[in-house]
């Protein structure tokens, strides 16, 4: 069963009063998504993907169309709805130095959604962390640096470990090694393949980089101008 079906989405910005133009951002496009899957999505710049994954996280509204997250419309949600939806989904972005409060030590951003949201006991707490640092690859002395203080690609594991704090069924990780060197990028690719096996994650996974698609993706499709170009499986 899908757990994500996006059915005749769209998403249209309107510049202004004055002689609006629309932008469609988005423009019915309709996928599914499995629980087992990861499913790449490609476009140049500016064909909607972002768009795309913040719209499926209700970051941002749709202009009509229907999101199915595990069977229920979550564009028809109510605000007080959607906020035990949320830890469901999750998104990694491009540059996780600004995904960090650089005033928190990299134990407590992790520790942030066990504490508020999990409601954890502070005993459990270090355990916890421990168990997301060591799945995540990062040793126990990162605990109270800043994320000035550590790498990118430390900084993009602490990210990935916070958001496995939710334990969330899905995940959107747009362009989320493209500013880290290729050996970086290829351990953070191999620690999302880990993780959604572990944590039987789906992802969406948003790149312009077609080798890397064809690496991680069991299947991708592509944008243009905010439609669905092409569905396609990768080359072997
Ligand atoms: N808040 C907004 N208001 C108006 N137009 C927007 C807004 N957000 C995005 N757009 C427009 O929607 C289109 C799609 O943007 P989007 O960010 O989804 O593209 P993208 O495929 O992620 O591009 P990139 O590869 O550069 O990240 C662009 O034309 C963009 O200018
Ligand atoms: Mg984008």
């Amino acid at each position: 069963m899908s757990l994500i079906k996006v059915k005749n989405l769209c998403k249209y910005y309107s510049s202004g009063i004055i002689n609006p133009e629309l932008t469609k951002s988005v423009d019915d496009i309709s996928f599914e998504i499995k629980r087992n899957e990861i499913v790449g999505l490609m476009g140049a710049s500016g064909s909607g993907k972002t768009t795309v994954g913040r719209l499926i996280l209700r970051h941002i509204k749709s202009t009509s169309g229907e999101i199915i997250f595990d069977g229920q419309d979550i564009t028809k949600l109510n605000s007080t709805s959607l906020r035990s939806f949320r830890p469901r989904m999750q998104m990694i972005f491009q540059d996780p130095e600004a995904s960090i409060d650089p005033r928190m030590s990299i134990e407590d951003f992790i520790a942030e959604p066990l504490r508020v949201i999990k409601k954890i006991d502070e005993n459990e707490v270090h355990e916890r962390v421990s168990k997301l640092l060591k799945d995540v690859g990062l040793t126990e002395d990162i605990r109270k640096r800043r994320a000035c203080q550590v790498s990118g690609g430390q900084n993009q594991r602490a990210v990935i470990a916070r958001i496995l704090a939710f334990k969330p069924e899905f995940l959107v990780s747009d362009e989320a090694t493209s500013n880290l060197d290729v050996s970086t990028q290829a351990q953070i690719i191999q620690l999302l393949k880990e993780i959604h096996e572990e944590y039987n994650l789906a992802i969406l996974f948003i790149s312009h980089d077609r080798e890397l698609v064809d690496a991680v993706c069991d299947r991708w499709f592509e944008m243009e101008r905010g439609k669905i170009k092409l569905h396609a499986t990768p080359l072997s």
